[in-house]
């Protein structure tokens, strides 16, 4: 097993990954679990493979699993089911010295979180995250959140787990379309600031994708690492470390408002393809070389994830494409910062982008 901690003064919590951690749940938590009834929060496709490991052992030490079991998908990180959420926790008298367990991938983790930061004005959470992109980023770090019919993510906050269990048996009944959208986000991690993980994952991409238990273990933990020493820094994201966790979400952002958020781009795709477009904007601007980019693409590219935009039959012009950036939510003050490269392995906020440049940028890319 491999613990990591995240640091952060007086609310500091351990990652642990490992296989078995699901069966081995009630111990794992310990005293977190203070009565006999355990409220758990997840989804009808996590339930229908972990829902009898997580019960049994709880069961076997003592105490009651009690699930609520929502529908899967975006839709769910909504006010009506925030509000379904928080009157089920009320209905199990959950109180704020207590745990909620969130069992499931980033949908879950985010609502559960956020539904703990309100309950009672703030209980404890256990984020027991079942997807790769759930384990390597959204489980760490306390961004909770639900969407709004103005954006993604945008009513939230900051909400920090006391213990995050990414039980990598978990994975093995993730669809593999789910399992490339996370390890875009563990390629990011190389890009944005360590060469070495970046080369680590050229040569071993092939094996995380496959489910290689070794291959995993590293490739979680790595991540785990690096996210928790950036959240460590900059747990708010408020001196702009944290904000280049942000590699190819503007790019991205675009690409996924342009196909409607749809299953035709899940997140992680739109972010692999983002990062690659970042990366060919950083050689553009003459930050990186023609090689770097064109290895970023490689890698994106082997590990069967979309690199070139013109394989997604967009109908629309650069510019209308650049235009979905201005809804960004990371715009400040009218500036857009953009996460760009100094070098593969890294990354840093660019401030001065011109949207127009983008635009044209982008055209040359359809
Ligand atoms: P998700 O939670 O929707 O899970 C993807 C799909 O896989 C769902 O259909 C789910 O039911 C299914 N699933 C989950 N685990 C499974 C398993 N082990 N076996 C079989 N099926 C399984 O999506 P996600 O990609 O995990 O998370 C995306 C969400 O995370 C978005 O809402 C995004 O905004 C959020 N996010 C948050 C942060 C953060 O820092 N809080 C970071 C990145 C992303
Ligand atoms: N996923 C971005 C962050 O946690 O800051």
């Amino acid at each position: 097993m491999s613990v990591t901690r995240v640091e952060l003064a007086g609310r500091s919590y351990e990652v642990r990954v490992d296989s078995g951690l699901l069966a081995d749940v009630a111990t794992q938590c310990g005293p977190l679990l203070r009565k006999k009834a355990v409220p758990i929060i997840t989804d009808s496709n996590v339930a229908e493979h972990w829902r009898q490991e997580v019960a049994s052992s709880l069961g076997a030490a003592g105490h009651e699993a009690h699930f609520l079991v929502l529908d899967p998908g975006e839709a769910a990180k909504s006010w009506t089911v925030l509000e379904k959420v928080c009157n089920w926790l009320l209905a199990e008298e959950v109180e704020r010295g207590d745990h909620i367990l969130a069992l499931g991938g980033g949908v879950i983790g985010d609502l559960t979180g956020f539904a703990a930061a309100i309950l009672k004005r703030g209980c404890g959470f256990v984020q027991l995250p079942t997807t790769l992109l759930a384990q390597v980023d959204s489980s760490v770090g306390g961004k909770t959140a639900i969407n709004t019919r103005a954006g993604k993510n945008l009513i939230g906050s900051f909400h920090q787990p006391s213990l995050v269990l990414a039980d990598l048996d978990s994975l093995a009944t993730l669809p593999p379309r789910e399992m490339g959208a996370g390890y875009a986000e563990v390629i990011k991690y190389g890009i944005l600031g360590d060469a070495d993980f970046f080369a680590w994952c050229e040569a071993n991409g092939a094996k995380v994708m496959a489910g290689d238990k070794a291959a995993l273990e590293y490739a979680v933990t790595e991540s785990v690492k690096a996210k928790a020493r950036i959240v460590a820094e900059d747990e708010r994201e408020t001196t702009g470390k944290r904000a280049l966790l942000n590699l190819g979400h503007t790019f991205g952002h675009a690409l996924e408002a342009e196909t409607g958020f749809s299953p035709k781009l899940l997140h992680g795709e739109a972010v692999a393809l983002g990062m690659v477009l970042a990366a060919r904007y950083s050689a553009r601007k003459g930050y990186i070389s023609e090689e770097d980019a064109a290895r970023v693409a490689a890698a994106i590219a082997g590990a069967g994830l979309p690199s070139e935009i013109s394989a997604l039959g967009l109908e629309c012009s650069g510019k209308e494409l650049a235009a979905h950036m201005l809804h960004d939510k990371k715009m400040d003050a009218g500036t857009l910062p953009f996460v760009l490269l100094h070098a593969v392995g890294d990354a840093f906020l660019d401030k001065q982008v011109e949207l127009n440049d983008v635009a044209e940028f982008l055209a040359e890319q359809l």
